[in-house]
Parts: C-alpha cells; structure tokens; sequence
C-alpha cells in the first residue's frame, strides 16, 4: 500500500440502539468481534499507520487493538466528527491522505477498499465516498448531488426531509480524504442537527462549498455496506459473513452438505475432502484434517483440533480437545481437555468428567484404545494403548496398555499380549 495513505478506525461509539452494556464494536459475527474483521482488513491492506479511536467501554475493547495499531480515547462521544478530530494530532507528519474506516462495517470487502483508495490518490479529489444503491435505504445517511451530479453534501436520515429521504444512494461511512482539506474541514463542523453531533458527513458539504472536488466509488454488493446499529442487523451481518465462510470452505474442496445450517466459525480450518453433515456448530481455532465426515448435530468448541479421516459423529461436543487420524468418535459423546491418539474407537455415550468443581483435568487415550458404550473418564486419567473399557465402565484411574477394564469404578479384566 501506498506510503502516503494512513486510517482512522471509528469505534468509540456506545450500544444504543443494541441495547447492550457491551461496546457494539464487541459484538461478534460468526465467532469474531466485528472490529475483529476491520483490523484484519486494516493489516490485510498493509497500511503503514493508523489509529483507532476508542471511548466507551475502551480497556475492554483495546484488548483486540493489535500492537501496531495506535490508540486514542475519545473523551465524550460527540460524534464522528469529534472522534476524527481527537485522531489526528497523530498524523503530523502525513502529507497524504486518510481513510476513514467505522469498526461497524465488518462486511467490508479488501478489494473494495483498495479500488477506493486507488481512485481516490489518482484523481486529486479532496475526498471520496464508498456509496451504494440502497433500494430501502432506511438508517443511512443520503448522499446529495448538485444539478450537475456532482456530490453536493449529505444529509442524516434524522435531518432529512421527505425528498431527500426517497434518495437510494446512501453513504456508506467509508471515505477518503486529502488530509489538510480533511483537518480545515473538521474545525468548521457544527453540532447543528438532530442529534447535536458532530458529523464527519457535514465535512463533505464544507468542502463543496469551498470549491474543492468531491467523487465517488459505487459498491456493487450493497451486503458490503451493512452498518449495523440493532440486532437485526447483527443477525442479517452474521448471515452473509456465514455464506462467505461457507462459500470459501467449498471452494477450497470441502462438501457442506446444508450450508444454511452449518455455523462455521471464521477462522476455523477445515481440510480437503471433509464432509460437513447438518446441524453442525464449528468454532474458531477449530482444526479439522482432510477427509474427516463431521455431523450431524455436533458442537466442535474451541481448541479442538480432529486429524484426517476421522468420523466425529451424532451428537458430539468436543472441546479443547485433540482427536487422533482415523479415530471415530461417532454417537453421543462429550469429551473435553482430552488428548485421544489415532485409531481410536469412541464408543456410544463415552463422556469425560473434566471439572470437579473447581478445575479442569486431563484426560489421555492413546493409539488403538477401545472405550465401550457408556464409558465416563474421571479425569485427570489415562488409558493406555491398545486398551478396552467394557460398557459402562467408570475409570477412576490409569488403565495401562494393552488390558481390558470393566465395571465401577473399573478394574483390569483381563490383560493382553503387553499388557
Ligand atoms: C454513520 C453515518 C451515516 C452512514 C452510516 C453508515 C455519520 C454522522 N453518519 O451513521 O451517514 O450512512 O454511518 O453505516 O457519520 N463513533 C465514534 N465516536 C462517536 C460516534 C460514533 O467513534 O462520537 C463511531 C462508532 O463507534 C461507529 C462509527 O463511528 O463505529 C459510526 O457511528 P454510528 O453512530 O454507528 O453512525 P450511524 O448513525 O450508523
Ligand atoms: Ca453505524
């Protein structure tokens, strides 16, 4: 990315049309905090500097702020404008331009931005909108044009009139901006609406009306333009953030036999040749091998990692867990903090009991063990290789390798060959 170009990342901003003690910019799409998706954008495009303004609630929500990312507080939150403002004293030395970028835009696409930040640096503009043709363009700022079509100002859906309310095109948040044009721009800014904010929207008319060229770049897919200030909102976002995810796993060769019920959390991988059955939730930092048959009805929950081809199957929750190659955990099971090697058989109604009360144990089941149906592992607890536990079996403590265990709580059976 160009040298000249830094960002603002809005995200200051309280819940309240969510309704929510959480910062909105926390709220998460298919397993990731919305601003998650605009730092990752911000890293993806490579931009050198840029700023997040952070207000309410900003300890909880700096935490996601990675490193390279400089923070600043905005003190009260009176508007975007305002929050613009506090930014940029950071960005002295810029001769360039900056885009402005609100942490609730999580649809937003790489490629969008970078078409917008082209046209912008290559047209000598002092600023340019990301726009869309919004058919019910309810809630967004409308974008107004002079006789000669050229962008005029914009008007908040609050302060608009009935005309300006039927305009479809609708300003997206997004802009570009020269930035000394940006910074004389902001001081002229007046609380004059409905809200009594300061809107970054209004330095779009303060430049018109000095005669200084304002353009726009036109997104295609209107999903990209999703702001979301209400629940519904954060549903209809989470909807086409899962299709997205869902799209790229069957590109990259795994079958989702019912995409509309398969809940693939962002950033979980999932190899080759996988089959996704219905009814399935998999979160992040889930790691599925290649050729695995996953479903239906199954919770695979964070930290799990499942090696190639093995069958997690009916009614399964698996968390923190490492599932072994070719091992099958296929009915009914909860198997939590476990370490299950390969070849393994999982056997119906297998639970691990992991938390006493008061702290999470391991349990450790090595290659080619047997557990039979009904089994509960009392963790912290090993089973050895090779080793079988009959049905119903309660295991209290190590089963070495290589014997059968049976009843409650389990005693050896019988040993085999090493056992
Ligand atoms: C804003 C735009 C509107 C546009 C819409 C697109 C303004 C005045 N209006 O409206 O034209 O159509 O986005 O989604 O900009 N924030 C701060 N500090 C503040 C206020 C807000 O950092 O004092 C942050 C919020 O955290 C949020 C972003 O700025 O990430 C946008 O604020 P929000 O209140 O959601 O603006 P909208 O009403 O959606
Ligand atoms: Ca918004």
């Amino acid at each position: 990315m160009k040298k000249d170009i830094a960002c603002i990342i809005l995200a200051a901003g309280k819940s309240t049309r969510m309704k929510s003690d959480y910062p909105k910019v926390l709220h998460s799409l298919c397993g990731w905090p919305m601003l998650g998706y605009i730092l990752d954008l911000v890293s993806e495009l490579k931009i050198k500097k840029a700023v997040a303004v952070l207000g309410y609630k900003h300890a909880e929500v700096r935490k996601l702020i990675p490193s390279g990312i400089k923070v600043v507080i905005q003190k009260s939150l009176l508007g975007t404008a305002d929050a613009v403002k506090e930014a940029l004293p950071q960005f002295k030395n810029l001769k360039g331009h900056i885009l402005v970028l609100y942490g609730d835009n999580p649809l937003l696409k790489k490629e969008t931005i970078k078409g917008l930040i082209k046209y912008h640096t290559e047209n000598n503009v002092a600023a340019t909108l990301l726009t869309a043709d919004v058919h019910k363009p309810a809630g967004y700022g409308r974008v107004l044009r002079d006789k000669y079509s050229s962008i005029s100002g914009i008007v908040e859906e609050k302060d608009a009139d009935d005309y300006q309310k039927e305009i479809k095109e609708i300003n997206t948040g997004i802009m570009c901006f020269k930035k000394d044009a940006l910074k004389s721009a902001l001081g002229r800014v007046r609380p004059n609406n409905r809200k009594k904010e300061y809107y970054l929207t209004d330095v779009i008319a303060i430049l018109y009306k000095q005669g200084l060229l304002i353009d726009s770049v036109k997104i295609e897919d209107i999903n990209e333009a999703l702001g979301i200030n209400s629940r519904e909102e954060l549903a209809k976002a989470n909807s086409v953030m899962q299709e997205r995810i869902n799209a790229k796993l069957m590109q990259q060769g795994v079958t989702i036999i019912d995409p509309g019920s398969s809940f693939i959390s962002f950033g979980a991988k999932i190899g080759k040749d996988c089959v996704i059955y219905p009814f399935t939730v998999i979160e992040r930092n889930v790691t599925i091998g290649k050729r695995c048959q996953v479903g239906p009805f199954i919770h695979l929950r964070e930290g799990t990692q499942v090696g190639n081809d093995a069958i997690i199957g009916n009614f399964v929750e698996l968390v923190r867990s490492r599932v072994g190659a070719k091992t099958l955990v296929k009915h009914f099971s909860y198997l939590g903090d476990s370490r299950i090697g390969n070849s393994v058989n999982i056997g119906a109604g297998t639970i691990t009991a992991n938390f006493n009360g008061t702290k999470k144990t391991e349990t450790i089941i090595k290659d080619k063990a047997l557990i039979g149906s009904d089994t509960v592992l009392v963790a912290p607890v090993t089973v050895g290789r090779k080793s079988i536990t009959g049905a119903g079996a309660v295991v209290t403590k190590k089963v070495p390798d290589c014997v059968t265990v049976v009843g409650v709580p389990a005693r050896i059976l019988k040993r085999g060959k090493n056992g």
